[in-house]
């Protein structure tokens, strides 16, 4: 893969990808969506299939060709790629030719984005998965775009347009997601195959991508960004244990969650004031959960921090996983094997669990603030990177804001919120009330009946203060009482974004 391949060539292969429709709907009308529920299961035979039976298309044979590493002759690529042909595409490092047959080396495959700043699309390539080698994937792995550079990507606050850094790029696409706003993009990496493939992207897409080599913050020395986002090679990965290969793309050699605290505690030298970094992790719980979150929370030092922990698994779970994650079949002595190795590891270091979730960091003006961490698992909806962004605002106005003056102000319901009551049968008060969020986080809160009769209020006409009295005339409580059991319940309710300022 060249890091800066031929532009006209690109430019040829741009418009032959583009006139093809080698969209991510083209793909999926090209072997339907059996098929393409099928590839989700890294079962590649339902589209092979379905390629014999439908009409020729081009994006079906880019699509067996590069998204499932099935060989196609020369004529057929050349027809699918009339600009490129089968010889500009070997010329551009995707494909070899052998006896009139093209074989992919590598993977692209389009890409979309659907999130706060619009729709967006690429194409991206990285190394063959799974699917297209038939085997484990070898240590060098170059990672393609994924559900987790698309769960990073979905949960980032809008970029704005100052100087972002993407630490640990591969394949770039995190890269290319920020560079729609930012004013500028540094997309570093261990690897150097990864910084080739983030290269080539960037050309291919018409992108440009500061990029440099090196491990964590070293290439960027000195420098502070408005952003930085990082999908880090978070796998907790047996060390010394022969037969468990390391990747660096998911591990990048660190022992235990080092790498993870790295990343964390490296941005407060490379954050611009006000500044956010936003990463996935993984962290290791020692028995103790408090003292694990504890722990993880410290490695933000002088940062604001907000982690939200959207899984806690056990190791044997994490550990099956990711050995499956690597191409191992389940079922198979090799497989045991590397299981074993994983459990023996995390019981010789004591890990009873591994945390994953989102962490925010933010270099805060005067000191920090925001210290949170929050167990919040199930499905979420979309506009998380807003919710962030309007929880962090939300707590930098409730610092000013003493009780007396959030009693003066006005408050509305956001407009995704509904309220919900259960009822024991016969009943004519619920024993539950529940507020729900459409959107971000898709938070449930339960309320009392003080609580929802106050929210319910919310119209964004009277201030707090005077619902809050109402609400304690109507249910002859001591009106001082209640505003003293109410205010810390809409302060929370204003962070989780069921309220917001009018
Ligand atoms: C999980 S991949 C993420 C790729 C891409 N950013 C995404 O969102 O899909 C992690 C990347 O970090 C890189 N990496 C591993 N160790 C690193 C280190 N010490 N410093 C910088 N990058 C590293 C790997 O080569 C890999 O490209």
């Amino acid at each position: 893969m060249q890091r800066q391949p031929d532009l006209d060539l690109i430019a040829g292969l741009r418009a032959d990808l583009d006139d093809a429709r080698y969209t991510v709907d083209g793909l999926e009308a090209a072997w339907g969506p059996v098929a393409a529920e099928a590839l989700g299961r890294d079962d590649p035979e339902p589209a092979l299939a379905e390629l014999e039976l439908r009409p020729w298309s081009p994006s079906g044979t880019l699509g067996a060709l590069l998204v499932l590493g099935a060989p196609r002759s020369v004529p057929e690529v050349d027809r699918a790629l009339p600009r490129t042909g089968a010889r500009g595409a070997a010329r551009l490092g995707l494909v070899s030719i052998e006896d009139g047959i093209v074989h992919a080396t590598v993977d692209l495959r389009p890409y979309a984005l659907a999130d706060e700043s619009g729709v967006a699309s690429w194409w991206i390539a990285s190394d063959p998965g799974e699917i297209a080698l038939g085997g484990e994937l070898p240590e060098d792995h170059v990672l393609g775009a994924g559900a987790a550079s698309t769960t990073l990507a979905q949960i980032l606050v809008p970029t704005g347009t100052g100087r972002v850094l993407d630490l640990g790029t591969g394949s770039g696409v995190q890269g290319l997601i920020a560079a729609r706003s930012a004013g500028a993009v540094v997309a570093t990496d261990l690897s150097e195959r990864a910084l080739d493939f983030a290269g080539f992207n960037a050309a291919l897409n018409g992108v440009a991508l500061d990029l440099r080599p090196g491990s964590l913050y070293d290439p960027v020395a000195g420098e502070r960004f408005s952003r930085i986002i990082t999908h880090p090679p978070f796998v907790k990965t047996p060390r010394g244990a022969a037969e468990v290969p390391g990747y660096t793309y998911r591990d990048g050699g660190f022992a235990g969650d080092g790498l993870v605290e790295a990343v964390v505690r490296g941005a407060a030298a490379h954050l611009a004031e006000g500044g956010i970094a936003q990463l996935l992790g993984n962290w290791e719980v020692h028995g103790d959960p408090a003292a694990a979150r504890e722990r993880v929370l410290d490695w933000a030092g002088p940062l604001d921090v907000w982690i939200v922990e959207r899984d806690l698994l056990d190791p044997a779970q994490y550990a099956e996983t990711w050995v499956r994650d690597g191409g191992a079949q389940p079922g198979t002595a090799r497989f045991r094997s590397l299981v074993r190795a994983w459990l023996d590891d995390f019981a010789a270091r004591g890990v009873t669990a591994i945390g994953a979730g989102y962490i925010t960091l933010r270099a805060p003006r005067h000191g920090r603030t925001l210290r949170r961490f929050e167990h919040l698992d199930g499905a979420v909806g979309s506009g998380i990177g807003s919710a962030i962004e309007a929880a962090i605002a939300a707590h930098d106005l409730q610092r000013v804001l003493p009780d007396e003056a959030l009693a003066d102000t006005v408050l509305e319901v956001a407009p995704d919120v509904t309220e919900h009551r259960h009822y024991w049968p016969g009943d004519a008060d619920p024993t539950v009330i529940e507020l729900r969020q459409g959107t971000g986080f898709a938070r449930v809160r339960r309320v009392d009946t003080v609580a929802a009769a106050v929210v319910g209020a919310c119209d964004g006409e009277l201030a707090i203060g005077s619902i809050v009295d109402a609400v304690a005339r109507i249910l002859d409580a001591d009106p001082a009482d209640t505003r003293t059991a109410v205010l810390p319940i809409l302060r929370e309710l204003w962070f989780e974004g069921f309220l917001t300022l009018r």
